[in-house]
């Protein structure tokens, strides 16, 4: 639903930042600002500052920020509707009239909610009457304990076509109800039937404790082995984790993700209680944000066969672009007794070797490098010599991206011993490795220099900045109208086709039109929260209204005239070249004279 901005602006004046992040950090004044320990990264010493003035928080630590709204949304995990509910219960205003649209949404949402706690408990129940005699059985065979059981909220889906429709038709909930809610199926003659039957079943819940859906377990060889609620209005898997509701509790430093959700509730019986997984899809962005809201920190603990290295790269391309440190924990292969390699899951390493075993593995577990290192030597058979060389070639150009030069020296040693040649050698390799690549990089950027436009749509990373002068001064542009709006006036010849950064470009059109206000809550609506760090930033860095007319006329200036300058490069590429050209031979100058 959309917030009128006069009800944001009243519950920003309603609601002082700095009183609101006082309930969850202890603040102490300091040069203007507040500081306190930041709630959202562990520090020692505080580097979360609050300005009351701005009405803004900004982390200098973890780099969070925004405005009232955004605190509440990241610290209570909430979605922005359900911060500002709770800010405006807080400043006892009354919410504003939702649209009729938006109100049935929201009704509906509730209702899908209560009826899937109905079936849990119904299931719930069911596990513990006679029906539930084959699931107990199975229960047990898989070593789970009652009060895990318990804890993640288990159930029994009885033998039957309509058991769970009586059920919840008896409380009420119309069929329409229970096939929106995916729980039953309709049938060719246009009667429905339970979609779960004769399985062990396990709810699937969010961090805010509300049953999204199932997943269910045959109990023996018949398929499929998992069956799940389909895609519904609130079961959507892409940003779904299982456990996400106890592992967000972990003390622990990381997240743990794992492929099954029953390894899920056996890691955390064994107490490694920050196990979540995926609802057997891919590893998606949204479910990288959904970690990193508690957590900065990633191992990967999927199966050890060619479907879990895969399934492992995929993760690792997606987490390449987040901020989440990645760690890889490859479980040995188990030997059988006829001697034969086999793949194991946590479940089974844990049942074969115990809790204690597996928390050693996870203190060793190798950070990205490694694991990349040893993937690349699985693909060669290092007693040929022919795929020793292609096998040091393959290393060493992986090696050599690394920018550490201690990282470098470590991995090409460990390199040059599984290929048994000297380090030197291989040492060698690696820096050839870095200079080709230099060199393809110098190329590239020469002939990015040449298409402008095509640095104008950063693709992987919008907020990159594509021209630092210009961002710089269309940073400017945005701080002086936060303070001071009538300096708006000012920008009538300024259009957002001429900034080079999509976001500020976007935030300027905003005010610039009047869509919304110079005030950050107004922007915590939306702005996704890596925008809202990056502008809660921007805001914090101290700007002087002093000379604010003379500062936004030269902002513009530049703005325009690097936009300018990005206009005629394109049409004519000649004249860039040509000032790469004589901008090189001018330092090969000036370093010739020093
Ligand atoms: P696995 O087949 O590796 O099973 O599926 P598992 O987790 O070891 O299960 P157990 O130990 O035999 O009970 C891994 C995950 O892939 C998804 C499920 O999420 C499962 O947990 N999956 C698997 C499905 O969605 N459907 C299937 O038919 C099989
Ligand atoms: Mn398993």
């Amino acid at each position: 639903m959309a917030i009128p901005q006069s009800f944001l602006d009243e519950l920003e004046a309603r609601c002082p930042i700095e009183e609101v992040v006082a309930d969850y950090v202890t603040l102490s004044a300091k040069g203007g600002n507040l500081w306190g320990l930041c709630p959202f990264h562990g520090e020692k010493t505080p580097s979360f500052a609050v300005s009351p003035d701005k009405h803004i928080f900004h982390c200098f630590g973890c780099g969070k920020g925004g405005g009232v709204v955004r605190f509440l949304m990241e610290i209570e995990n909430l979605s922005f509707i359900e911060a500002v509910r709770k800010l405006a219960a807080r400043a006892g205003l009354e919410m504003p009239e939702e649209d009729q649209a938006a109100q049935e949404r929201r009704n509906r949402r509730r209702r899908l909610l209560e009826l899937n706690k109905q079936a849990a408990r119904f299931y719930y129940d069911t596990l513990r009457s006679p029906l539930g005699e084959p699931m107990r059985k199975y229960i047990a065979k898989r070593q789970l304990t009652s009060a895990y059981v318990k804890r993640f909220g288990l159930g029994a889906a009885p033998d039957s076509w309509d058991s769970l429709i009586k059920a919840m038709t008896a409380q009420g909930f119309e069929k329409g109800e229970l096939l929106e809610a995916g729980l039953v199926v309709a049938g060719k003659s246009g009667g429905v039937y339970d979609k779960f039957r004769n399985r062990l079943m396990l709810p699937v819940i969010d961090a805010t404790g509300d049953i999204l859906g199932f997943t269910s377990r045959v109990m023996d060889n018949s398929t499929p082995k998992y069956l799940n609620t389909p895609e519904t209005a609130i079961f959507k898997k892409r940003s779904i984790l299982y456990g996400i509701q106890w592992a967000k509790l972990t003390k622990r430093s990381f997240f743990l993700l794992v492929e099954g959700n029953l390894d899920v509730i056996t890691l955390h019986q064994a107490g490694i209680d920050n196990a979540v997984a995926t609802m057997g899809t891919a590893l998606t962005a949204e479910h990288a944000r959904l970690i990193g809201r508690y957590t900065n920190e990633l191992v990967l603990c999927y199966d050890n066969d060619s479907a879990g290295v895969e399934a492992t790269q995929r993760a690792m391309a997606v987490l390449k672009d987040t901020t989440l440190r990645v760690r890889v924990l490859q479980l040995p292969r188990r030997k059988t007794p006829e001697g034969e390699l086999v793949k194991q899951d946590p479940d089974d390493f844990i049942k074969l070797q115990g809790p204690a075993a597996f928390e050693r593995l996870l203190a060793g577990s190798a950070d990205q490098s490694e694991y990349r290192l040893e993937t690349i030597q699985q693909k060669y058979d290092l007693a040929k010599t022919e795929d020793r060389a292609a096998f040091l070639k393959e290393a060493a150009q992986m090696i050599a991206q690394l920018s550490s030069p201690v990282e470098r020296e470590i991995y090409a040693g460990r390199a040059a011993q599984a290929a048994e040649v000297s380090k030197e050698a291989m040492v060698r390799e690696v820096e050839d490795s870095r200079r080709r690549h230099a060199n393809q990089r110098r190329r590239k950027e020469e002939r990015a220099a040449l298409t402008p436009a095509a640095n104008l749509q950063p693709k992987a990373r919008e907020l990159r900045y594509a021209n630092v002068r210009s961002a710089r001064a269309e940073e400017g542009v945005i701080r002086l109208l936060f303070l001071d709006s009538t300096l708006l006036s000012l920008c009538r010849g300024l259009t957002q086709e001429q900034f080079s950064s999509p976001l500020w470009g976007r935030i300027y059109a905003a005010l610039a039109q009047g869509e919304l206000p110079p005030n950050p809550a107004a922007f915590d609506a939306v702005l996704s929260g890596e925008e809202a760090d990056l502008l809660a930033r921007l805001l914090h860095t101290p700007q002087s209204l002093a000379e604010g007319r003379q500062a936004m006329t030269d902002y513009i200036a530049i703005i325009q005239e690097e936009a300018h300058r990005r206009d005629t490069a394109q049409s004519d590429p000649m004249a860039d070249l040509l000032a790469i050209r004589a901008k090189k031979k001018q330092k090969e100058v000036t370093e010739e004279q020093t």
